[in-house]
């Protein structure tokens, strides 16, 4: 099925895909009423991401379906990352293990059926590289990037981050005073997959004195020297540490929690925590806790910021969809909302890159990132951050 850009559009779909996090419902929201308002198009909610689609649970999204929705954490719609239409579990064989079949076909067969002209995928990467299966066979995609990771190709942000930074910081911020009571060193994990955006960003946030991410291998050694002069005397006394669930040590392995071969991801990161507290217990001999933050970084309703990104992305894709824009994803560039190829965010993740300033600023305010780079920035006066 084509769809040039010259023809009209009349009624699109719409599907949150990959794991939920603050902001979808503002999206849906912008989206629906943009399309409705001002272009007089129908929109029709596609239930549980791709899932929907394949199975055609489907239904129009109406002004009142979208209202109230701003503030509120979750996605309407339901979502999954697990739904791959090229590679879906059908059901089981006799030893009980999942059947995949490449379900395209039936998914454009619904995309005819209910007459969608376009649809408009708010996910990650998996979720663009899914759509990209569409693409392929012609139908239109207008991508909105979402994730808590921040780690999108193509744009400086995705709604969600800040959000979810937010909550880091605010657990950290918690963790000082039980660290500063009891003379204790508190680590903390935080989500990113293989990005360490929310480490970096709550890390520096909250004045953690140390930060572990994916990009920068740690050594068990800095991460002690450094721990233990701030225990020692005329130290603070405590430390904080936030750790990516990405993080590992140098000529080591990230912590994988589980595997799960149906999930756009199969390799469901975590535990990297519990092993630098442990190693910094036994290296330095100080009481040490851990605190896995998980899901909670993505759940709860969006902060203000991230309201107002959702719902600039949310009226974009509309406007590069009637504009004649084909197979585009929607991102914010210098601070400017833009379009990309939804292609190019494919298959990749934008990592943290070691020249990023917020590293140096770090750096300057003497945090560790068990790198062993001496602290305190190392310029003078003139020191280019
Ligand atoms: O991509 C968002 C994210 O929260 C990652 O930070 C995390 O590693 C992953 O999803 C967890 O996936 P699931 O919700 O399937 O456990």
């Amino acid at each position: 099925m084509s769809t040039p850009a010259s023809r009209t559009i009349r009624r699109i779909g719409l599907l949150t895909g990959g794991g939920d996090c603050p902001g979808l419902n503002a999206v849906i929201r912008a989206v629906a009423k943009t399309a409705i308002y001002q272009y007089g198009i129908e929109v029709i909610g596609i239930r549980d991401g791709f899932v929907g689609l394949i199975e055609n649970r489907m239904s129009p999204l109406t002004l009142g379906s979208v209202s109230g929705i701003l503030s509120r954490g979750g996605t309407i719609l339901g979502t999954n990352n697990k739904a791959n239409p090229r590679r879906f579990a059908t059901g089981r064989n006799a030893r009980g293990e999942p059947i995949f079949e490449d379900v395209t076909q039936r998914c454009l067969q619904n995309i005819e059926a209910h007459r969608l002209d376009a649809l408009i995928v708010i996910g990650g990467d998996g979720t663009m590289s899914a759509a990209s299966i569409f693409v392929e066979h012609g139908v239109n995609v207008i991508g909105v990037p979402k994730t808590i990771d921040n780690d999108i190709v193509g744009t400086e942000i995705t709604f969600g981050f800040l959000t979810a930074v937010a909550t880091a910081t605010e657990a950290l911020d918690k963790l000082h005073s039980t660290a500063d009571s009891h003379h204790r060193v508190m680590v903390c994990e935080v989500m990113g997959r293989n990005a360490g955006w929310i480490a970096l960003t709550s890390g520096v946030a909250s004045g953690s004195d140390v930060i572990l991410l994916p990009e920068i291998p740690f050594h068990h050694d800095h991460i002690a020297e450094f721990v233990g002069e701030r225990m020692g005397n005329g130290g603070p006394g405590f430390a904080i540490v936030v750790v990516a669930e990405g993080a590992c040590p140098v000529d080591g392995e990230k912590v994988v929690a589980r595997m799960d071969h149906t999930s756009h991801d199969a390799v469901k990161l975590g535990g990297i925590g519990q092993v630098v507290a442990a190693e910094i217990e036994r290296r330095v001999g100080i009481e040490t806790r851990t605190t896995v933050l998980g899901h909670v970084q993505r759940g709860g309703g969006p902060i203000a910021a991230d309201r107002i990104l959702a719902t600039h992305f949310g009226y974009h894709a509309l406007r590069v969809l009637v504009s004649g824009g084909h197979s585009r994803m929607v991102v914010r560039q210098n601070n400017v909302l833009s379009d990309v190829d939804l292609l190019f965010a494919a298959h990749k993740q934008r990592l943290v890159p070691a020249d990023h300033p917020l590293i140096a600023a770090a750096r300057a305010v003497r945090t560790c990132f068990g790198d062993g780079v001496p602290y305190g920035g190392g310029g003078g006066a003139d020191a280019v951050v």
